[in-house]
């Protein structure tokens, strides 16, 4: 079985490759005059693992082109990030079900996928193949054991998020909790600690996603003004939209961490060995 990548997600592919025991293939990526991606493989063998994350236009038709390429030999798909994943249902006339024509592309020509930590598991209906989501929670929670926090505080940022905090508290025993909003007017919501207080304690806000960051910071916010010592974030998929990443430092937050589902320079875990793992198991 050999890997290959589009360009957005390479050094997971490596990654992967490297726990996997198998080839990464080259791939030359580039543009046609008019602005057309155009990519061109290696052999690619009998089975083959694509790897892409779709976190932009470009990204989703590079890696429908690399699974193109791929025809002919058994192809499964990992998909590290799944954009589009949050319109997962007709919020309101007119609209896409955007998740589903995502999945429903992506589907064509692949025998199975594994995504990571998809933000609702209830959009791997619309793959039309066996397919399923792993949690990095763990390898957040190894990552985080090595950190030397002062009486560390596990929170998610809304109970949407809570079970992913627990996953992540539980590698090391530690506390865990989530935020609850409190509507106190029509313009004025007040958030805090649902059982747990945060004085004087390390927190690290989890989430699955930060995209523009507004809400771990207004957490950071929050939790400094209770008394916090220190405020971290944590996440699997750093989209970090607009400015997110200088938006959390300015709000207060030490260190942002990310995994390498989306590539960044604060890409600190890996979810390599977690896919490589879900891999062996089927
Ligand atoms: C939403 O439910 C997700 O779990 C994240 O909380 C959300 O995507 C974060 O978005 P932002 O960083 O824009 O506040």
């Amino acid at each position: 079985m050999k890997v290959i990548s589009t360009e957005y997600s390479q050094i997971l592919a490596a990654r992967l490759a490297k726990a996997n025991g198998s080839d990464l293939v080259d791939v030359r990526f580039s543009r046609f005059p008019d602005g057309e991606l155009y990519l061109k493989a290696g052999q690619v063998g009998n089975e083959v693992l694509v790897v892409g994350s779709v976190t932009d236009s470009d990204a989703l038709v590079q890696l429908i082109l690399l699974i193109d390429a791929c025809h002919g030999a058994e192809i499964t798909l990992v998909l590290p990030y799944m954009g589009y994943a949050r319109q997962d249902k007709q919020f309101s006339a007119g609209e896409p079900l955007s998740a589903r024509a995502i999945a429903g592309i992506l589907s064509g020509g692949i025998s199975r996928a594994f995504l990571v930590n998809v933000h609702d598991p209830g959009v791997l209906r619309f793959f039309g193949i066996p397919v399923q989501t792993l949690s990095l929670a763990p390898e957040i929670g190894r990552f985080l054991q090595e950190s030397g926090f002062y009486d560390p505080l596990i929170l998610a940022p809304d109970d949407g998020a809570a079970l992913f905090a627990s996953e992540v508290a539980g590698v090391n025993g530690w506390d865990f909790d989530h935020l609850e909003k409190t509507r106190i007017s029509s313009e004025e919501v007040s958030m805090c600690p649902k059982k747990l207080c945060a004085e004087g304690r390390d927190v690290v806000i989890v989430d699955d996603i930060i995209s523009t960051g507004g809400t771990l910071a207004t957490a950071s916010r929050l939790l400094y003004g209770q008394g916090a010592r220190n405020v971290y974030a944590a996440c699997v998929h750093g989209v970090f939209a607009g400015g997110a990443y200088s938006h959390l430092i300015a709000s207060g937050v030490r260190e942002v961490y990310c995994s390498d589902t989306i590539e960044r320079g604060c890409s600190v875990y890996s979810a390599a060995g977690l896919i490589a793992d879900g891999i062996s198991r089927c």
